[in-house]
């Protein structure tokens, strides 16, 4: 049986009273007002959760993954868009620099990100490059010991409260290379001039967490700002959504068992035929059933966050847990409204924003069938 350590469990537990007392009672008008309160940005600063994955020379915590992903389950139980805030900028821009970056590049980048002055971006999507990751446009040209980017990413998330972000570029336009060959990393600082926010989407979920284009015109980059080898950055965005697919998995069982807690909630308090619905067994069979759904994807969360911990290859392992986790919190969201009937479906409670919330999980950081891909590219090799 998997136990938390007691460091871990202390972790928890903090996440758990900070979601419980500041997230909850704001996820809704986060949902509302399209933007995390300033108070919210400050007290995860506080609690050390934008550098819990950042080693403590940089100004960080100094977990790993499984501590990450116990602090996000909690923080999305809370609120979903302030969770995947707290996994972009921990997954997706700290553990890349981390690394892959030179020591002069962490000691450059990784303070800020630590104590939240800086929040961070993962731009690869474009609009012609969704699931198909690697045949992204965006170019950058050398010029002296700069690079000038060109070219417009989208749906970054916090892309416009942002100030640090990684982008990947084609480097290397030559057509006859493979379309992954040629792709590099750099990490942009978006004061930069040339850098500029553009639109901002009106999402069905998840709507206190700004997703928005980053637009590059000329934007001139050092060449010291490459994260890893030229052409080589294509492997470095896989691999660390690798990290990514577990926060993103860790939200999932946080949505699902904050939908439970609803279902239970209001089964135990409208009485129909009589008597409270959760006496009836049609209400006790789908609590049961996702009750088994999130202990399952709990584990296999954890399953996978431990061997990425053990720095063991874990593409399969984060694939399954962001798939399962991910159809869970869809499936609970689903039930959570189901079970609140006609008045789920309106804002008088707050099962319809979980369910318009769980649904992004099946589809950022590879859709469910991009995991499918991974997973079956993994077992039939
Ligand atoms: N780790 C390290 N390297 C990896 C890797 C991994 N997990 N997966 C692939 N690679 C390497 C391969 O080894 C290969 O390198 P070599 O040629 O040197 O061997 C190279 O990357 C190309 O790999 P593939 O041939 O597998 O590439 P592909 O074009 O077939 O694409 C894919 C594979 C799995 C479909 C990939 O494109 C993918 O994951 N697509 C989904 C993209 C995605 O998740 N986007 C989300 C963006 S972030 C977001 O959602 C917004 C946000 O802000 C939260």
């Amino acid at each position: 049986m998997f136990e938390l350590s007691e460091e871990l469990t202390m972790v928890r537990d903090a996440a758990r009273d900070f979601a419980e007392r500041e997230l909850k009672p704001r996820a809704t008008k986060h949902d509302r007002q399209e933007h995390l309160d300033a108070e919210v940005l400050a007290k995860i600063a506080e609690l050390g959760f934008w550098g819990l994955t950042v080693p403590e020379q940089y100004g960080g915590a100094g977990m790993g993954n499984l501590a990450l992903s116990t602090v996000l389950e909690e923080l999305n139980r809370g609120c979903a868009a302030t969770g995947v805030t707290v996994s972009v900028h921990n997954s997706l821009l700290c553990a890349p620099i981390l690394k892959w970056g030179s020591e002069e590049q962490k000691q450059r980048f990784l303070p800020k990100l630590a104590s939240g002055e800086w929040i961070g971006a993962y731009c690869l999507t474009e609009p012609n490059s969704g699931s198909d990751a690697a045949a992204l446009v965006t170019k950058a040209e050398r010029d002296g010991d700069h690079y000038v980017l060109n070219g417009t990413k989208i749906w970054v998330t916090s892309g416009s409260m942002a100030g640090l972000a990684l982008v990947y570029v084609r480097t290397n336009p030559d057509p006859k290379l493979p379309k992954a060959k040629g792709i590099s990393a750099f990490l942009v600082e978006t004061s930069t001039p040339g850098c500029r926010v553009g639109k901002k989407e009106l999402k069905c979920g998840i709507r206190g967490s700004p997703a928005t284009e980053l637009v590059f015109e000329n934007c001139r980059v050092p060449a010291a700002n490459m994260l890893g080898a030229l052409d080589k950055g294509f492997p470095i965005a896989m691999d660390t959504l690798d990290g990514g697919r577990i926060g993103i998995a860790a939200q999932s069982v946080g949505i699902a068992q904050a939908c439970l807690e609803e279902a239970i909630a209001y089964a135990k308090v409208r009485v129909q035929f009589g008597k409270p619905i959760g006496h009836f067994q049609a209400i006790q069979h789908k609590i049961a059933d996702m009750q088994v759904r999130i202990d399952a994807a709990r584990m296999l969360v954890q399953k996978a966050a431990w061997l990425r911990d053990r720095g063991e290859p874990c593409g399969r392992q984060a694939a399954e847990a962001k798939l399962f986790a991910s159809q869970a919190a869809n499936f609970c969201a689903d039930e959570c409204l189901q079970i609140h009937g006609g008045a789920g479906y309106t804002d008088h409670f707050i099962a319809e924003r979980l369910f318009r919330d769980a649904r992004i999980t099946e589809i950022y950081e590879g859709a469910t069938d991009i995991q499918r891909l991974v997973i079956a590219r993994a077992v039939m090799a």
